[in-house]
């Protein structure tokens, strides 16, 4: 990796179709953090048919301590965003600040936060022997309602229409996990960090999972095993993600540790029966889970078949 630097000066022709005034960004407080990146959330003032409108925003920029490299990172994830374009399951990107040597990435809000904090939030009352999380950020209440199977089968149909997009726009996410998924309040599940450039040999990326929940529980054997990242990779990291949601929030093998989890997987062991799918759902997931990867569903099947799943379940 490269050395820190103090003045960075990089030239960039600003992009204007994407380039927004920074006066039109109010930021408020900071949301999310991460080892060199740091999100807040903000208002955008839109001018829309004469009218100023004003919409919520998450601004992402880089931490005190950037590197150029961080700095070509946050370049090359603005530069994804625009090619990858918009679909309803992912967070759209609404506009970057490139000039005078900070950059902006500025993308949708998604007020209720990742779908694991959702889904923990919103367990049961009899589950609810956990506590938040004291140092987090304001957490919004509650739904009225508890969560029902068909809410479940929803957020799964949403993300596996996500993923099917980013995949038909040959991107590959790497880090596909319920931590990485926002929650708006209409309940739309938005796919994010899908733009991210991943250097896992130089290991910086790692630094962001905190708390203990290493992306190697998400992880495909040959992923794990050979650094091989796919689609079919993807898949089994959705596979994952299934079984979090159906657990509302679980962390995945508690028991094992990360040294012994190749050869856990290589023995045939996979993540247990969630309390809340159906056999058939639970059969899909390890579906997800073939060692294989060619013997793994691919998303656009697995679209269909969540769909239908969808359509049978209260
Ligand atoms: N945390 C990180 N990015 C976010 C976003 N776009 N919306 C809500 N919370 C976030």
């Amino acid at each position: 990796c490269l050395p820190h630097t103090d003045h960075i000066e990089i030239n960039i022709q600003p992009d204007l179709q994407w380039e927004l005034k920074r006066e039109d960004i109010l930021l408020h407080e900071r949301i999310d953090e991460g080892f060199f990146g740091q999100v807040f959330r903000a208002d955008l003032i839109k001018c829309q048919n004469g009218k100023k409108e004003k919409i919520d925003a998450a601004v992402k920029m880089l931490k005190g301590t950037r590197t150029e490299k961080d700095m070509l990172d946050l370049l090359t994830e603005m530069d994804q965003m625009k090619r990858i374009g918009k679909h309803k399951n992912i967070i759209n990107l609404l506009g970057v600040c490139t000039q005078n040597g900070i950059l902006w990435l500025v993308t949708e809000y998604a007020q209720q936060g990742n779908l694991r904090d959702y889904l923990r939030r919103n367990r049961p009352l009899e589950m609810q022997y956990h506590l938040t999380d004291p140092t987090s950020r304001l957490v919004p209440p509650a739904r009225s309602q508890p969560l029902s199977s068909k809410d479940l089968m929803s957020a799964a149909y949403q993300v596996v229409r996500g993923m099917e997009y980013l995949a038909q726009k040959k991107c590959v996410h790497r880090d596909l996990a319920a931590r990485n998924v926002l929650v708006t309040d209409d309940y739309v599940m938005k796919i994010a960090d899908f733009g991210l450039a991943r250097d896992i040999r130089c290991n910086d990326y790692y630094r962001k999972h905190t708390r203990g929940h290493l992306p190697y529980k998400w992880m495909a054997l040959e992923a794990m095993a050979d650094n091989i990242f796919t689609h079919a990779t993807d898949v089994w990291s959705f596979g994952v993600l299934l079984w979090e949601i159906f657990t509302l929030g679980g962390s995945p093998y508690p028991g094992v540790k990360t040294n012994e989890l190749v050869r856990f997987l290589r023995q045939g062991e996979r993540l247990e029966h969630p309390q809340f799918a159906s056999p058939e759902l639970y059969r899909l997931m390890r579906d997800c889970w073939e060692e294989s990867p060619q013997k793994r569903p691919k998303f656009r099947q697995l679209v269909e078949d969540l769909d239908r799943m969808l359509a049978e379940s209260s």
